[in-house]
């Protein structure tokens, strides 16, 4: 019998990590839907549980006693991790303070990289494994207001580049997904309304913003079989945002 396919990803109760669960369920994953907040991933589990097989996770990724605790409890090394899960006040650069630009950071990518570093150490033993890191097109360029998130997200693409080829030797693959604007509670926790959506959706060649689903999409051909001689990579799916004059 082969071995069951397992897959954590964090940031899971809404918004694209939602999705990714969802996906990754639906194509055999067994799925550990990790988020911090409790309620959100308990109203969002029965809706999970109708695409396969999905178990709820509460923790704070940045907790790596919590979180390694965990992985050593699984029966089999992790075949998938996803690294989604993020924070991304918007703050204007002369308020921006050392203790918000390290909450950021420490979520977005410290997080991202110590549990790469952790669950790595499975899948390399184990021969086989794909590590998916939810960057953004923000981590490709600039945008106002967001630096402290921008650099978090451009930290997580050099650490697929590194971890990528770190792991090769042992047969694990390690890429990023750059997805341009996705409509989620981020934006509104943000602090970005109305006005703001649309003039982003018009600056889009497709004009609308991505669905969370046709971002797990991507998310799914990277953390599964099909791009089994792709690593090291950043996937963009923006609409065409960044190839833009
Ligand atoms: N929405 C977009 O337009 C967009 C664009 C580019 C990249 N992204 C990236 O996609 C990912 C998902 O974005 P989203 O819009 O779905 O965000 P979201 O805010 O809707 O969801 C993020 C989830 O992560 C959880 N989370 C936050 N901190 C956590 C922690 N410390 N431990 C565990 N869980 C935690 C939250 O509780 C929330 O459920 C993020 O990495 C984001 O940076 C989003």
């Amino acid at each position: 019998m082969s071995t069951p396919r397992t897959a954590l990803v964090t940031g899971a109760a809404r918004g694209i990590g939602r999705a990714v669960a969802a996906r990754l369920a639906a194509d055999g994953f067994a799925v550990t839907a990790c988020d911090l907040n409790g309620d959100r991933l308990e109203a969002a589990l029965p809706e999970l549980k109708e695409h396969g097989e999905v178990r709820p996770l509460v923790a704070d990724v940045t907790d790596l006693d919590y979180m390694t605790a965990w992985l050593d409890r699984q029966e089999t090394p992790l075949t998938a991790l996803v690294n989604n899960a993020a924070v991304a006040p918007r703050i204007p650069l002369a308020e921006l303070d050392a203790d918000a630009l390290a909450d950021v950071m420490r979520v977005n990518f410290q997080a991202a990289a110590l549990l790469g570093r952790e669950a790595g150490r499975g899948m390399c033993a184990a021969g086989r494994g794909s590590i998916v890191n939810v960057a953004s097109v923000n981590a490709l360029r600039g945008q106002p207001d967001m630096l402290h998130y921008n650099a978090s997200k451009a930290a997580l693409v050099s650490l697929t580049q590194t971890l990528a080829l770190e792991y090769a030797p042992h047969g694990v693959r390690v890429n990023a997904v750059c997805p341009g604007s996705t409509w989620t509670d981020m934006w509104e926790e943000g602090g970005w309304g109305e006005a703001d959506r649309a003039d982003f959706a018009g600056r889009i060649p497709l004009r609308r913003f991505a669905e969370p689903r046709e971002i797990a999409a991507t998310v799914a051909f990277l953390a599964g079989e099909d791009s089994s001689y792709v690593t090291g990579h950043a996937l963009v799916a923006d609409g065409g945002l960044t190839v833009r004059m």
